[in-house]
């Protein structure tokens, strides 16, 4: 197909371009700007709309303010937390580096909440321990009451505005411009001029956040929908361990919303309709403040053995009442909010009825701890992708494995951010010059747009539709449990959703601001990634992590200790398996032993 002449797309050049505002990409994009680069975040909202905006609990770094604490801890809990499939390089430097830059954050001005001496409040959250596990409970959480997100990306975001990043907002990302040399731009569409833009620059850095949107009821913004995955399957290169989502255990019943982990961390604790604190019985030691999936999962376990709460008897409560006003309002106060808001309960008196709820991506783009995306070369080696680099949620670094500790997220993003920003600053170093590309090589990203409006019939409802149905399939096919033959149902089902999405039609032919071709797109990328995650969750055959399998209810390290990777090769998932890198740098290994809360 071709549509329209050269003309019609705008030609920039900048020295890198991020897709994505979120922390990962703000904090990367202020280290370039800051040594003098040019620099575009292209952003399909406003920068401060990001979805690092929702984090709430707070950033883990074992500063020791409140109990004592060491980043071999941290290091301990984060390879445990992740059933062992987090690669241990990875999770070396991302504890060791956290202090550093929890600090540097404090210095560009995030407000955290203050201890009465006047350091960084920190509060206990799941799955943290000191002494390796042998002494207790820490607070390694780092928070500014519990809307940490929101301060370090509106802190980020002024950093960026000093430094003269560039954002290009309310522009959708179309296509990687790719060729055997590596990657050179992006095409990209302005959602609000309806128009195409080909920016092109040395290097190119994903990080676009996660795909909750797979799911039904997510904690994730609409806009998460797994665009830098999907532009990295569009351009051959495969994604990491899709199969692992993770659902936070208390997400508003229903409806979504976060409940923060930090409730927890403050002394709230769930309850089933018996009035019973049943983690006590599936956690005997942490109890509430276990990992993430083991929750989860004890959740659910309530639920399917009708001990849930509400007409349907399909949540719990989450109690917080016996805090007081006091403390609720001064460290939950987002909590009381949104409870109130969408829950219609005040939770300085009453329980709030939460459930297990799709949050966060633990697979994504591949890439070594410097932020280059790598793939496979021979049969155990993988090479960067020159010029392509990913961060935060969209990437699979692997720090967070089979299952990621609360508080670690917002401290990926600031961690790899920064990492990717001091290796693009070398990259940059030994390619001063943009290379050439090929006239035309932005067709693929105008042909995906021109496709739906030159199809727009005014028939109105494929893509609700179609999402709907697919988010329902995920929802129950591909839940905190999970089954081979439900599971096989489910893959068929996304085939055909797929396919029907190949023939759906959008109703508006218009070129300014048109969501519903935004969402269409939304909807081919979330669909792919919903291929990859069926696909690989169904081939695994063992229990890790947030994969819990009631057929096969145990880890096997003996086959499974390795990462999935998957492509899509003429519309077809093709899945391939690396190892996982057990090796720290400088400590020694934590190996793989039963895990336990
Ligand atoms: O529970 C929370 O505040 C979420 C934090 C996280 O996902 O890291």
């Amino acid at each position: 197909m071709a549509y329209l002449s050269t003309e019609k797309v705008e030609h920039h050049f900048f020295d890198v371009v991020i897709i994505g505002s979120g922390g990962a990409g703000m904090r990367c994009a202020l280290q370039l700007a800051d040594a003098g680069h040019r620099v575009a975040v292209l952003t399909k909202v406003l920068p401060t709309r990001s979805h690092t905006v929702a984090a709430q609990g707070g950033i883990n770094a074992a500063l020791g303010n409140v109990l004592s604490d060491h980043w071999l801890w941290h290091m301990y809990d984060t390879v445990k937390g992740s059933d062992y499939l987090g690669d241990q390089d990875a999770i070396e430097y991302l504890c060791r580096a956290a202090p550093l830059v929890v600090r540097e954050l404090e210095h560009q001005g995030v407000p955290f909440s203050r201890i009465e001496n006047g350091r960084i409040y920190q509060r206990p959250f799941g799955g943290q321990s000191r002494e390796l596990g042998e002494g207790g409970q820490a607070a390694r959480t780092c928070a500014a009451a519990d809307r940490t997100g929101h301060a370090i990306l509106h802190t980020l975001y002024q950093q960026n505005l000093r430094a003269g990043t560039h954002f290009c907002q309310e522009y959708f990302a179309l296509e990687l411009v790719t060729n055997e040399d590596g990657c050179h731009g992006v095409m990209a569409w302005d959602i609000a001029r309806g128009s195409y833009h080909f920016f092109q620059a040395k290097a190119v850095i994903l990080a676009t956040g996660g795909a909750g949107r797979l799911f039904r009821t997510t904690t994730n913004a609409h806009i998460c929908t797994g665009d830098g995955a999907a532009l990295a399957l569009d351009a051959g290169l495969p994604v990491e361990d899709m199969e692992f989502f993770q659902f936070h255990p208390t997400g508003i019943a229903h409806v979504g919303p976060l409940i923060t982990e930090g409730v927890r961390g403050e002394g709230g604790y769930l309850i089933n309709s018996e009035g019973e604190r049943f983690m006590e019985r599936y956690a005997p030691t942490a109890k509430d403040l276990a990992s993430r999936d083991v929750v989860s999962r004890a959740i659910a376990q309530e639920i399917r053995e009708g001990r849930g709460c509400g007409p349907d008897k399909d949540y719990v409560l989450l109690k917080l009442d016996h805090l007081g006003r006091e403390l609720i309002m001064s460290r939950l106060p987002n909590i009381h909010e949104l409870a109130w808001r969408f829950a219609h309960v005040d939770c300085t008196k009453e329980p709030i009825p939460v459930q297990p709820t799709a949050h966060y991506t633990m697979g994504g783009v591949p890439t070594n701890r410097f932020g280059e995306v790598v793939r496979p070369c021979g049969e155990t080696m993988e090479e960067p992708f020159p010029g392509l680099y990913a961060i935060g949620e969209a990437a699979c670094v692997s720090v967070h494995g089979a299952n990621r500790l609360g508080g670690n997220s917002l401290l990926e993003i600031i961690v790899f951010g920064r990492a990717c920003g001091n290796r693009v600053l070398g990259f940059l170093k030994e390619h001063p010059y943009h290379a050439s590309v090929d006239k035309g090589c932005w067709q693929a990203g105008v042909d995906r747009v021109e496709r739906w409006l030159s199809r727009a019939r005014g028939r109105q409802g494929d893509i609700p539709r179609l999402r709907k149905a697919m988010q329902q399939t995920m929802q129950e096919h591909f839940s905190v449990y999970r089954t081979e033959s439900p599971m096989r149902e489910g893959l068929q089902n996304l085939k055909s959703l797929a396919s029907a999405l190949d023939d759906a039609v959008i109703a508006d032919g218009g070129r300014v601001f048109n969501t519903e071709l935004v969402e269409a797109m939304e909807l081919e990328n979330l669909m792919k990634l919903a291929l990859v995650t069926a696909a690989g969750a169904l081939a695994r055959t063992e229990s890790r992590g947030a994969h819990a399998r009631d057929d096969y209810p145990e880890r096997d390290d003996k086959h499974w200790l390795k990462h999935t990777l998957a492509w899509i090769r003429e519309g077809v998932v093709e899945l391939d398996y690396k190892p996982v890198r057990l090796e720290p740098l400088s400590v020694p290994s934590f190996p793989p032993k039963r895990r336990v809360y």
